[in-house]
């Protein structure tokens, strides 16, 4: 079955009892035993598994082409449950250019556990292979990153991180797996903000693991099920009800986000735009390899301070100005005190993060009204 066909039907069967065409919300914390003996159904306890997130996982994985995926109540619990593969003692390589939420978890929650972490640009292989430790036993990338779309070259970074023997992770929370599937370019975990394109319509807050390898299964479901960090099943049920729509809501996101990045490009008030499918993107080729279109989120600096960015991003109507990506309706974002503000001002500058900055979640309005809006908020720059 090909994408937008597993999408709606993988892990949604008709319900065997009632027929309900739809997979009902299973809104039960525990289900009965006929015996003391094991359950005849498989289903014990909510936490550890239920129907409703069991077929949201199972559409999940089919999306990955990957044979597990859990479900968690975030993007933050699915990440925070992958620190249960290391232990004390233990070094981490993380992408520079990475959420902020990620880099708050390096820094608040890793070191209480004994782990340590180093930033690289993994732009550049040798920083890589000079940043890998003996003690490192994990490499972390995201692409396209977060907030300036850089791209990674996944298939070799996984390559070196697996000639090291490090378990290779990558947030592919922006591109979703419509737009690319990590685990066939040799990626051991992949993690997503289900909050974004996976939910879709910005209503779920969830997060996910999805892999092929079977020694990961027991340690990671075990992070879930006695973490207890688990989607709920109305959230479960959502997140299924937007997974139906990914293909179709994808293609209008990049259709418009690449319009709309070559409006700003050519606009005098903008002094560059990222957004992988322009030319001048220093990774458009890779992009073109390695992903099937170029995504929904474009980075913009303006020529202007910080006064004129907020005078921009207040002047906008259509994009609302808030935190988050990925949903229908389109968004602009301010990183240095939005998804970023966890980074100090040096950390900020060091990765690009600027006053004149703003990320734009490209939603699937008209684009035409998204592109008289912005006309309108730049024309209110001096
Ligand atoms: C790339 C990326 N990864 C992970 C997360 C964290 O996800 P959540 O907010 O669902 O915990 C976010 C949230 O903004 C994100 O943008």
């Amino acid at each position: 079955m090909r994408f937008e066909t597993r999408a709606i039907r993988v892990g949604q069967e008709p319900d065997p009892t009632t027929g309900a065409v739809i997979v009902p919300i299973y809104a039960t914390s525990n289900f009965v035993r006929p015996t003391i003996e094991h359950p005849e159904k498989g289903y014990t306890y909510s936490r550890i598994g239920n129907p409703t997130r069991a077929a949201a996982e199972q559409c999940l994985a089919s999306l990955e082409n990957a044979k597990y995926a859990l479900l968690f109540a975030s993007g933050m619990a699915a990440e925070v449950a992958l620190l249960g593969l290391l232990r004390p003692g233990d070094h981490v390589v993380c992408t520079r250019d990475v959420y902020g939420g990620t880099v708050s978890m390096w820094k608040k929650l890793a070191p209480q556990r004994g782990i340590s972490v180093s930033y690289a640009n993994m732009l550049d292989l040798n920083a890589v292979a000079d940043a890998i430790q003996p003690n490192t036993r994990m490499l972390w990338l995201e692409s396209p990153t977060n907030p300036l779309t850089y791209v990674l070259d996944i298939r070799a970074l996984t390559a070196l991180g697996h000639e090291h023997d490090l378990i290779v992770v990558i947030d592919n929370t922006f591109a979703t797996p419509y737009l690319q599937n990590p685990l066939e370019m040799g990626v051991d975990v992949v993690v997503h903000s289900a909050t974004k394109y996976l939910g879709g319509h910005s209503d779920i807050l969830g997060g996910a693991l999805v892999f092929n390898r079977d020694d990961l299964y027991e340690p990671l479901s075990i992070q879930q099920a006695v973490g207890g960090a688990i989607l709920s099943p109305f959230e479960s049920w959502l997140l299924l009800r937007g997974m139906k729509t990914l293909a179709v809501r994808m293609r209008a996101h990049c259709e418009n986000a690449t319009k709309i990045a070559r409006y700003l490009a050519e606009h005098p008030k903008v002094e560059r735009v990222l957004y992988p499918g322009l030319p001048d993107h220093p990774q458009h080729a890779l992009a073109k390899q390695q992903m099937r279109d170029f995504g929904g989120m474009i980075a913009v600096y303006l020529k202007t301070d910080r006064v004129g960015t907020n005078q921009f991003c207040t002047s906008l109507r259509l994009f609302n100005l808030a935190g988050s990506l990925g949903g229908v309706e389109s968004l602009v974002g301010f990183p240095a005190t939005m998804s970023h503000e966890s980074l100090s001002p040096d950390e900020q500058a060091a990765r690009g993060i600027t006053d004149n900055l703003v990320r734009l979640s490209i939603g699937i309005e008209h684009v035409d009204d998204l592109i008289a809006d912005l006309e309108q908020a730049l024309a209110t720059l001096p």
